[in-house]
């Protein structure tokens, strides 16, 4: 154990403690930093790191056995698709079953990650103290940081009405006897306009393009738990679905939304069970996008207008690493070259978790690839040589751009069985080529050991 690298993880969301579980039972010496007082990170309704989008009504839209670590299942007591509430205590369940709490420093932001010429990074913390380790992994999230309109519409600087962002909404209350108009097509946008529709006097759904909308369950079953065997083609599974899709639901246009300018899966998926209903019960009123803002109305790109009190953007997330220099990483566009989504191919001992937007549930990802990164650190792994890994970040980026709609949403995009089952031979590549070279310890920090261990 004293021969292992020391890491430092930044986070303890649901992807910080998958990868500071498989680090405490990998027997690898971590510290986890966490800015608030509890794990959970998003799923902690009004956490008081600023940082969760959660509202008070917010379900996972990712079925319970799909979210669940495949080592900790979900208490069958719980529904298919749980409350953020039952989310967030099975995220502390997990801690205090695997017993690692005592690793994770809570309410301890990191303010900077700096990595000095030898490897070694050097982590300055909220009270100014720095302390260093030889691996980072990142687990911070990348929906937190609010995407507003890119350029704003014309006319917002002077909008009578109340205009904000998904992240910020809560509770339905402020919509009360008013006038809303949502815009998006992602999973915000359709939670929030169907909260909004119980209670707002008219509540608009505006979208620059259509979307295929998923409703939560197919044939009885939770949709992600439809059969979807990576060994046939995507392309196959993906048309069959729509298929089922248009037979069951029906295309948008019937809802009165746009025609989607793309076929299922070439877009993230839009999941909701009440949206297609409150559409054509009239509750809700389809809009193409805005054109401009103008006093107390709005203007659609069709010329409509209406009067509106608030306009609420579920227009996605940036990807922010507000402790690393932009010169050492960053996100521009939410574009970010990784090795399978998580090694850096030029920065040896730095890792992300779970930066990725899959097509299935989060948890399981966070859970394999901290398992992967476990075993480079302890030298069972052997990554690609780094043509290689840029080989195959290129050719991974260039599939990502042919077959997604261009949107800084999808960037990080992953088949979940598909991602896993080509992790899983990627594991068992790089065992192989560690037992070729003897088993190395990757770190270049071993160089200072010395001087590699918690300050
Ligand atoms: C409304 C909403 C609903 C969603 N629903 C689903 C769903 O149903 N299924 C699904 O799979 N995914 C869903 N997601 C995606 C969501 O990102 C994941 O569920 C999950 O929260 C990702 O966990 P994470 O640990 O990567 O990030 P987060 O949950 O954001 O946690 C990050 C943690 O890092 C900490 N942190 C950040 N910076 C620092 C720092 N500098 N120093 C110390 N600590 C820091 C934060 O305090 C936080 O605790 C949803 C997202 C949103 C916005
Ligand atoms: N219940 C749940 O579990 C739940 C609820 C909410 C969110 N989530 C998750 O949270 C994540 C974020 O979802 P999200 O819906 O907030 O963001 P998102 O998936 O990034 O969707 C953003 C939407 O805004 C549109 N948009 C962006 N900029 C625009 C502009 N300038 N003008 C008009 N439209 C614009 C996008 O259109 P384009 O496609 O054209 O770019 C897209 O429809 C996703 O992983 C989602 O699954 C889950």
């Amino acid at each position: 154990m004293a021969d292992h690298p020391t890491a430092a993880i930044i986070g303890a969301g649901s992807s910080g403690i998958a990868a500071a579980k498989a680090l405490h039972e990998r027997g690898i010496p971590f510290d986890c930093f966490e800015a608030s007082d509890r794990v959970g990170g998003n799923w902690v309704f009004g956490n008081r790191n600023g940082m969760s989008s959660a509202y008070r009504r917010l379900r996972i839209n990712t079925s319970r056995d799909r979210m669940a670590y495949a080592d900790f299942p979900m208490p069958r007591s719980l529904p298919d698709y749980p409350h953020h509430t039952q989310i967030a205590a099975y995220f502390e369940a997990y801690v205090d079953h695997f017993g690692f709490r005592d690793r994770i420093r809570f309410e301890t932001t990191v303010r900077h990650a700096r990595r000095r010429d030898d490897g070694v990074w050097e982590l300055t913390l909220g009270d100014g103290s720095v302390e260093r380790f030889d691996a980072l992994l990142v687990a911070n999230g990348h929906h937190w940081d609010a995407r507003w309109p890119e350029p704003m519409f014309p006319g917002h600087e002077t909008f009578a009405g109340v205009q904000m962002h998904a992240h910020d909404y809560r509770d339905s209350d402020i919509f009360a006897g008013r006038r809303v108009l949502v815009l998006g097509m992602g999973n915000s946008a359709m939670d929030i306009a169907a909260e909004a529709s119980d209670v707002a006097e008219r509540t608009f759904l505006a979208a620059r393009r259509g979307a295929w909308i998923v409703p939560k369950y197919l044939f009885g079953r939770p949709v992600d738990q439809m059969p979807n065997d990576p060994r046939l083609p995507l392309a196959l599974r993906m048309k069959a679905f729509e298929l089922m899709l248009r037979l069951r639901v029906g295309r948008p246009e019937r809802y009165g939304l746009p025609r989607p300018d793309h076929a299922f899966g070439q877009a993230h998926p839009t999941l909701s069970g009440r949206i297609l209903d409150c559409l054509r019960q009239g509750a809700i009123t389809p809009k193409p996008n805005i054109a401009r803002l103008d006093g107390e109305e709005v203007e659609f790109a069709d010329g409509s207008r209406e009067r509106v009190d608030v306009v609420v953007y579920c227009t996605g997330y940036r990807i922010s690493f507000p402790f690393f220099d932009a010169d050492l990483v960053s996100a521009p566009g939410n574009r970010i070259g990784l090795f399978r989504r998580a090694l850096h191919p030029d920065i040896p001992n730095l890792y992300f978790v779970a930066l990725v937007q899959p097509l299935g549930a989060t948890m399981p990802i966070a859970e394999a690839q901290a398992q992967w990164i476990a075993d480079e650190l302890r030298g069972e792994y052997a990554r690609p040589a780094r043509a290689d890994m840029l080989r195959d970040i290129a050719a991974e980026d260039a599939a990502m751009r042919r077959r997604y709609v261009a949107s800084p949403r999808h960037t990080i995009q992953i088949d979940f069985d598909d991602y896993l089952r080509d992790l899983e031979r990627e594991r068992r590549a790089g065992a192989a080529r560690a037992r070729a070279v003897g088993f190395p310890l990757p770190v270049p920090a071993r160089a200072a050991a010395g001087d590699s261990v918690r300050a």
